[in-house]
């Protein structure tokens, strides 16, 4: 059975940098998400190592958190059938080279770390990423 779900979707700086904004909003609407909130914030090293806690015993940890508060990204709520799963499948493998054809991270993404979205793992962590940016 297919529920109505809310997942976070992040455009990183590699992609907001490159004016692909517009280019990944239309994959996502494309494919039966809606947009039900978006903000362009450029957050801190602090706040991006809050938002990433979760990798704190990572090696690449430090480095991920530079990446995130080096310039502008687009934070939205995304809503849809199956949001949580439906956007893992429209970004692709973490790593680009590994990235399924026509996903996100294939099409656009750099680098491991450049991979020009984030999204939610779980309907949980939805939850907890999409309140971290969006309090209402
Ligand atoms: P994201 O989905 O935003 O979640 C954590 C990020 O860490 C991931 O995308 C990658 O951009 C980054 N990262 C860097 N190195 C690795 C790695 N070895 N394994 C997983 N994620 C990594």
């Amino acid at each position: 059975m297919s529920k109505t779900e809310q997942t976070l979707s992040i455009i990183k700086p590699d992609a907001v940098e490159r004016n692909l904004i517009d280019e990944i909003k239309k994959i996502f609407l494309s494919n039966n998400l809606e947009i039900k909130d978006s903000k362009k914030i450029h957050i801190t090293k602090d706040e991006a190592a809050e938002f990433y806690k979760v990798h704190q015993s990572k090696p690449f940890y430090s480095d991920l958190c530079a990446y995130l508060s080096s310039g502008p990204i687009l934070v939205m709520v995304l809503e849809g059938k199956n949001a949580v799963a439906l956007n893992r499948e429209l970004m692709g493998a973490t790593d680009p080279k590994a990235a399924g054809e026509n996903t996100i991270r294939k099409l656009y993404g750099i680098s491991i770390d450049k991979n020009s979205v984030h999204g939610s793992d779980s309907l949980d962590n939805a939850k907890k990423e999409i309140n971290f940016f969006f309090q209402n």
